[in-house]
């Protein structure tokens, strides 16, 4: 039997993100027809309710296909990759494909032994063993698949199954139990996943060092609340999850709650909001009944931890008093950002921290690296890339889009044109930069394209 990590409840979870991320806390990988409708069911209801995206593979639909460049994107975006073995695992050639793609990203893959046991993934082949026919069935097959690729897949689960993972038998066959544990360790894991940033940081670290200093974190006989504000796109969620990766670690508990404006528009998400708050802090199991029930909670239980919250795209009164009344315990740190400084100020926050976008220099590198993949366009491109990146006036979401529209457009004639007729666009149309940016705000990216289209 396998070596199992403990499973470790305290101190509690993770970085919460309620939407507008597109990564996934857990991919989990398994044989329909052995677990679909029974542990996968339940396993993906327990970690969903924890508030963790989960990516659930549906193998039995794309039968026959190859293993798409949509799910090798959804195993590389995901930060913990748990592969559930059980008896016919491999049969499916897309099982054993997943798994050889697990081995090959840079996920953490924790295994799950359902009604196998490590040794049985790990010699595959062994006589008498689980996954010995389907191996067999495997080698007649091979107008399907070569030899390689299932040397390739043994290697994956003898791999795999030598991690440290979980078994049926740990938690003497109880489902429940097995589940329990397994959400625990993945929120405990998680915990230590810093935030992606952004795909290309650029200029970060004089923001960041503003706004550690004006967190003054040296303080801990009272809670320093900062605010970050500025229109939409111009890089706030970014500069707090920068930070936060940087100083988590300095508290007794930390939560990072993402598109709150998006998410708690009324009192039932208000609620679970709270809930989810609570959870992330104090691994608090109970329920939420209701918004002043939630604020009664974290006044009680809050008090005394020093936590490092943010609290990102704030736009109401109501979300802000539903989760920061004076309850967090002295020495934590609230971040909080919103378009609307009206709302920081409500938040009385002691300090806010405005941000007006990237330097001329900093521009060009964004959108540099979004358009070419390096720093600096080549030289035929440097002109117009300039003007461009200086007519986006350092908005790094605008520099984002509009370099990553260009990154396909292979030929130097076709990115010529395509960045020439942007720049005409954008002059000509986009007069007012201020209502240029709302635009892509409230248009997102999507529509931001239909509308360069129609333009
Ligand atoms: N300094 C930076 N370097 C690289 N990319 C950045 C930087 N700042 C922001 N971005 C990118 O620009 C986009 C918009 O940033 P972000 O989401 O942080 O904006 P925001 O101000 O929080 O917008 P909103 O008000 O809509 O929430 C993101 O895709 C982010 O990765
Ligand atoms: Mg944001």
């Amino acid at each position: 039997m396998m070596e199992i990590s403990a499973p470790q409840y305290e101190p509690p979870p993770t970085h919460i993100s309620f939407d507008g991320n597109n990564n996934f806390h857990v991919f989990l990988s398994f044989r329909g027809a052995d677990v679909r409708k029974t542990l996968v069911d339940h396993l993906y209801e327990a970690l969903t309710v924890a508030g963790l995206r989960v990516f659930l593979d549906s193998e039995e639909l794309e039968k026959g296909k190859d293993i798409d460049s949509s799910l090798q994107r959804a195993i590389e975006k995901s930060h913990i990759l748990i592969p559930i073995f059980s008896k016919r695992y491999a049969e499916s050639r897309w099982c054993l494909e997943e798994a050889a793609r697990m081995c090959r990203s840079n996920g953490f893959i924790i295994p799950l032994f359902y009604d196998v046991e490590a040794c049985d993934v790990r010699y595959p082949q062994r006589k008498g063993g689980p996954l010995a026919p389907a191996f067999q069935k495997h080698y007649t097959h091979l107008d399907r698949h070569d030899e390689n690729t299932i040397e390739e897949w043994k290697n994956a689960l003898h791999h795999i199954s030598s991690l440290s993972g979980w078994t049926m038998e740990a938690e003497s066959g109880y489902e429940g139990k097995l589940i329990r544990t397994v959400v625990g360790h993945v929120l405990n894991t998680l915990k230590n996943v810093p935030l992606d940033v952004a795909m290309h940081p650029v200029g970060l670290q004089r923001d960041k060092n503003e706004l550690l200093h004006s967190l003054n974190l040296s303080s801990t006989d009272r809670v320093v609340r900062v605010g970050i504000s500025g229109i939409g796109g111009i890089g706030k969620t970014t500069l707090a999850k920068a930070v936060y990766n940087k100083i988590h670690g300095r508290f007794d508990a930390s939560c990072f709650v993402f598109n709150i404006a998006a998410t708690a528009q009324n009192n039932t998400r208000l609620m679970d909001l709270q809930g989810r708050i609570l959870r992330s802090l104090l691994n608090y199991q109970g329920e939420v009944s209701s918004a002043d029930q939630g604020k009664m909670l974290m006044r009680d239980r809050l008090r005394g931890v020093r936590a490092l919250v943010v609290l990102d795209d704030v736009d109401d009164r109501n979300q802000l008093h539903a989760v920061d009344g004076n309850w967090f315990g002295n020495g934590s740190k609230v971040i909080i950002t919103s378009r609307n400084k009206h709302i920081l100020n409500l938040a009385e926050v002691d300090s806010i921290h405005e941000m007006n976008g990237l330097g001329e220099d900093e521009a060009l590198q964004l959108f540099s690296w979004h358009a070419f993949s390096r720093a600096l366009p080549d030289t035929p491109y440097e002109g117009v890339s300039t003007r461009l990146a200086k007519a986006c006036r350092g908005h790094p979401l605008s520099l984002e889009i509009i370099g990553a529209h260009l990154y396909d457009k292979k030929a130097p004639d076709d990115i010529q044109k395509k960045l020439s007729s942007i720049l005409v666009k954008i002059q000509a149309y986009l007069e007012s930069f201020e209502s240029v940016m709302m635009d892509l705000v409230t248009l997102r990216r999507k529509y931001f394209w239909t509308l360069l289209v129609i333009l």
